[in-house]
């Protein structure tokens, strides 16, 4: 996993829970990187399931919604550090169905080793999208607030209703997106 997500994760730790906070997860993580991430570095995936875990007990709060926070987090410093892929989109349902083919495309060239999921578009009316996601790394969690906090930055608001695919264990997901 690329090291631009981790250090979006250790800032958005930072910025609502305190720089203790982030100290105390480092500490509580047995981490082979030691918690010291550059942007452009790579780090096991395990290590991120490690401190989303650590910072579940250090709050108290449950780490899916943790994951879907730090996602609406992820969608702002995407649409800050990389605003063409947004300015590209004339609406929020193209920019959902330019991951796929452009965004996550570009995002190879520019993090050679990138790991990203799939989307495939089953269903879109003016109002609803039908999206399915699937990653053996299993953050659908991540995927649901990075498309809450994306709406936003179209000036919509996106409903969107999460169904763990059968027997995928959550490497497969189904994401249906009402515009409210
Ligand atoms: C709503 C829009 C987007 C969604 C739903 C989305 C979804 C995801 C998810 C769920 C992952 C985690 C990896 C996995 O699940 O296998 C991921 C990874 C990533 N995405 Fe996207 N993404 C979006 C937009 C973007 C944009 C605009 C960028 C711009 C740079 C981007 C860059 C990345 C990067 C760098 C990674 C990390 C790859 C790695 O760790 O190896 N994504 N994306």
């Amino acid at each position: 996993m690329k090291g631009v997500v981790f250090t979006e994760f250790l800032d958005f730790v930072g910025d609502r829970y305190g720089a203790n906070a982030v100290d105390d997860i480092i500490d509580a993580s047995d981490l082979p990187s030691g918690g010291a991430y550059t942007s452009v570095g790579t780090y096991s995936h395990a290590e991120m399931v490690q401190l989303c875990t650590a910072l579940a007990e250090h709050t108290g709060e449950p780490a899916p919604e943790l994951v879907r926070d730090f996602g609406t987090h992820l969608s702002c410093s995407f649409a800050r550090d990389h605003h063409r892929f947004f300015e590209r989109s004339s609406n929020f349902f193209d920019f959902l169905e330019s991951i796929e083919g452009h965004i996550h495309v570009e995002v190879r060239k520019l993090y050679p080793g990138a790991e990203l999921p799939s989307f495939t578009t089953e269903l879109r009316t003016p109002t609803q999208l039908v999206m399915q996601y699937r990653s053996p790394r299993r953050m659908g969690d991540l995927a649901e607030g990075l498309i809450v906090g994306t709406a936003r930055r179209f000036g919509v608001e996106a409903r969107v209703q999460t169904t763990l695919i059968d027997g995928s264990d959550g490497q497969a997901v189904r994401f249906v997106v009402d515009l409210v």
